[in-house]
């Protein structure tokens, strides 16, 4: 192996950045070339493709978003397409490739690894924390925190108002990021698509809960079968309305800035970890943390997440006991 191409593709994720430099920087301590693929597995079937240094990822560990771009490829999803990527990597002598993403990431690089028997190796990117075989994934952690952050402020504005809070956080059809940063905000409750405490249920937590405090925060995942926020608003208004609720969704605002220091570590410990995998025979697989242990996680299992889907009631015992 002598040149290895790198993408991010999916949904941006921070650390990613600290990702691409950690590949970079190691393939070439390994004396090998590194090619920057843009816009991911768009720009590999245009092959939109750019030479790498060690300078062309100076200065970007502390930066979100990705410098390659990233974009979610329909072309891709096409055999025709995959095969257009793979005569753009023949002609441009790239013998393995490095992909960070999320599940749709490692979906099209399970299904193009098998049909030209191509290396590929993963490195987890996704703030949804979705994937099998790692217990973090890079940008997990700063998400997390920027839904802190914007949840302490917003409960400055519920504990001065006495008001009740529905905050929509992302993660598509995983609650994780609901359910680790409710716990860090305090949330009265946590609504999350593994759990479905539904309406009811949540009215019931409610009229349940404390009556001597009026300001409340409920967290509720984007993917949980309430279908949002508003939805849920809209319920709570009818049921108390007496009691002045407002919405906010979060949005893309936990997918920017800069990353933590645990998502650079983790992403940079990752890439040289790819490298290193490459060079050693792996492929078809996901590099991912399990216990501090470095593993390789076959991609078809990685994309399963099932330890995901599967969030322990002990942590939703812990939402129950904390919101007395
Ligand atoms: O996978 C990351 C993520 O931010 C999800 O949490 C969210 O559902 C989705 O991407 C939003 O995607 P887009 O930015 O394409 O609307």
């Amino acid at each position: 192996i002598k040149n290895i191409g790198v993408l991010t593709s999916g949904g941006d994720a921070p650390g990613m950045n600290a990702a691409i430099r950690a590949v970079v920087r190691a393939a070439i301590y390994y004396d090998l070339e590194v090619t920057g693929i843009l816009r991911g597995y768009e720009g590999l079937v245009h092959g939109d493709f750019i030479e790498m240094n060690r300078k062309s990822v100076a200065n970007i560990i502390q930066r979100g978003g990705t410098i390659l771009k990233t974009a979610r490829s329909e072309t891709f999803k096409t055999a025709e397409g995959r095969e257009m990527g793979y005569q753009q990597l023949k002609k441009h002598h790239i013998d393995a490739l490095i992909v960070i993403g999320g599940d749709g990431t490692f979906t099209g690089a399970n299904l193009f690894t098998n049909e030209f028997d191509f290396p590929i190796v993963g490195l987890p990117g996704t703030i949804d924390n979705d994937l099998q075989g790692t217990d973090f994934t890079i940008g997990y952690d700063t998400a997390i925190n920027t839904v802190v952050n914007a949840v302490d402020k917003i409960r400055d504005t519920a504990e001065s108002h006495d008001r009740l809070f529905i905050v929509e956080v992302m993660g598509r059809d995983s609650g994780l990021i609901a359910l680790r940063s409710g716990i860090g905000v305090g949330a009265e409750a946590i609504l999350i698509p593994e759990a479905n405490m539904g309406v009811e249920g949540l009215i019931q937590r409610l009229e349940n809960g404390r009556k001597d405090k009026a300001s409340k925060i409920v967290i509720v995942a984007e993917g949980d079968e309430v279908g949002g926020a508003f939805n849920v608003g809209e319920a709570l208004k009818q049921k108390f309305p007496n009691y002045d609720i407002r919405v906010s969704v979060l949005g893309h605002i936990q997918r920017g800035g800069k990353p933590s220091c645990m998502d650079r570590v983790l992403a940079s410990r990752f890439g040289v970890a790819a490298v290193e995998g490459v060079l050693a025979g792996q492929s078809g697989v996901m590099v991912g943390q399990v216990n501090r242990e470095l593993i390789f996680t076959p991609f078809d299992h990685a994309i399963k997440h099932i330890d995901a889907q599967q969030v322990s009631p002990a942590w939703l015992k812990l939402v129950e006991i904390l919101s007395l």
